[in-house]
């Protein structure tokens, strides 16, 4: 092996503005509708982005499916009957405790206002400040008592960015789904909401699901879409949107064993963010819910540690049996179990897991983004911008670089992609110096680049470059293939 550089190499920690650039500059994520100056908290994929997304679904798809006996998955439409939602709670509970400015008439949630707070603190070396206001906020929000919230931002004199001041409203709730109408006419027209979480549609699925699969508790049913909500403070780029994709697994499960399968799926679904996505040990913990939601009895997040700081990734619920309960008492349609084993029929109890994948995505490429600087043998410097993102996961995985565009060299290199691209998505290039064309693949994230060259013509030989070390081989062509399955294969 050769490398083509020597010296101390030092890893940048990246920023949140460094990494948003990135992601636009090469095709990752854009502002939504940038033209007109974008969409709050809304963005879109761009072609790296877009198969970066679907490479982690397709994995988690397999783990939670493929490769369990007992789980099958579906795809639930976005609009569901307006009931849905009286049933799951939403319309009554899903809301967030938000403040307005007076002045500005800008409009916070008040937990995003006190951590924001606590973070300047944290800044400024008051740590023990800082989480003394945590934890104050964490026991108040518990109670659900606003008057209390209210007096600690004042108490803490928390100034609204935009005009500066404390005048502040009381604390309200707002209600996070969004709402259209159905039907063409206005009168006659149902008022209908975009789902908030998929969940829901799982849950009206139970019984279609076991029975036409003949499904016996233990069983999950998993499903992967869109969710909307009215995020009042989006910001943190891609971590909080108003339009994003859940990844969902509701476990249904006899009653009294609730505790027993929360502990297996919070097990299950780390060693997944550890193995699968190739995650650091060091930037993931779990974080046990404060406050819990409508329909848990315990809860936990698995966090990540974003550039912003720990923030949830996925959430792991113990759900009871409050979502098919309520659906059975609002649709008045049995929502029960016959378990032949124990000849009881019951409304089963539900352990949930519950991932973002635009978070995954955002947490995928923080981790891999490094800029990097080292000093060569000559004695000058070079550096780069390189995402080592897990070759599993990777958009691209292969670049096939022919060294010329002539002496039959673009032909060969065709050839190559041609035997690849069946198995695996592959890019040509020609153009540039073949230092450029890799330090594009490295910003892309391309874990192997090829390069064909006039030895290839005659020994059938190409150079083998690895994203992450920069090193390279010498291999026979038809190695190259199996040495690409070889290192996505998990
Ligand atoms: N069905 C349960 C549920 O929806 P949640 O904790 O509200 O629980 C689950 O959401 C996951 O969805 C979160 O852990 C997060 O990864 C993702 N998520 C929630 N709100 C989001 C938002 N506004 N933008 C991006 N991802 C979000």
């Amino acid at each position: 092996m050769t490398s083509n550089k020597a010296g101390t190499m030092t890893y940048n920690a990246n920023t949140l503005q460094n990494l948003i650039a990135h992601a636009k500059e090469y095709g990752y994520i854009f502002q939504s509708s940038e033209i007109y100056d974008g969409l709050a908290a809304v963005y879109d994929y761009g072609q790296n982005g877009a198969q970066l997304k679907k490479n982690i679904r397709d994995a988690w798809w397999k783990t939670m499916t493929q490769l369990q006996e007992n789980i099958v998955g579906i795809d639930a439409a976005i609009f569901m009957h307006p009931t849905t939602w009286k049933a799951s709670g939403h319309v009554d509970n899903f809301s967030d405790p938000m403040i307005d400015n007076k002045d500005s008439q800008k409009r916070y949630r008040v937990d995003h206002l006190i951590e924001a707070h606590a973070e300047i603190l944290q800044q400024q070396s008051n740590k023990l400040q800082a989480e003394a206001l945590i934890q104050r906020m964490e026991k108040l929000l518990a109670t659900d008592d606003f008057a209390g919230i209210k007096q600690l931002i004042i108490d803490n004199n928390i100034k609204c960015s935009v005009s500066g001041t404390c005048n502040w409203t009381d604390v309200r709730q707002f209600n996070l789904m969004f709402s259209t109408e159905l039907g063409s006419v206005a009168e006659d027209a149902n008022l209908i909401y975009l789902r908030p979480e998929t969940a829901q549609g799982i849950f009206v699925n139970f019984l279609n699901v076991q029975k036409t699969g003949r499904m016996k508790i233990p069983f999950g049913i998993a499903q992967t879409g869109k969710a909307f909500r009215n995020e009042i403070v989006a910001r943190q780029f891609i971590f909080r949107m108003r339009e994003f994709e859940q990844m969902e697994m509701q476990y249904f499960i006899r009653p009294g064993s609730q505790k027993e399968w929360y502990a297996y799926w919070k097990e299950e679904r780390m060693k997944w963010h550890k193995e699968v996505m190739s995650f650091p040990a060091e930037r993931l913990q779990f974080h046990d819910h404060v406050k819990l939601a409508h329909y848990a009895d315990a809860a936990v997040d698995v966090e990540f540690n974003f550039p912003f700081g720990w923030k949830e990734l996925e959430g792991i619920h113990s759900r009871t049996d409050y979502d098919l309960g309520r659906h059975q008492e609002f649709s008045k349609k049995k929502q029960q179990y016959y378990d032949n084993e124990i000849n009881l029929s019951y409304v089963p109890y539900v352990i949930e897991t519950s991932v973002g994948l635009d978070r995954l995505v955002l947490a995928t490429l923080s981790n891999a983004y490094a800029e990097e600087k080292w000093t060569k043998e000559d004695g000058g410097e070079d550096s780069r911008v390189v995402l080592r993102i897990p070759a599993n996961l990777a958009p691209t995985k292969l670049a096939v670089l022919p060294l010329t565009k002539k002496d039959g060299l673009p032909e060969i290199a065709r050839d190559i992609i041609n035997g690849c691209k069946s198995s695996f998505p592959c890019f040509y290039e020609e153009k540039d110096s073949i230092g450029k064309r890799y330090r594009r693949m490295d910003a892309i994230g391309t874990p192997f680049a090829v390069t064909v060259d006039h030895q290839t013509k005659e020994d059938g030989t190409v150079t083998i470059r690895y994203r992450d070390t920069m090193t390279q081989d010498r291999i026979h062509m038809s190695e190259v293939k199996g040495k690409v399955l070889e290192a996505i294969a998990v």
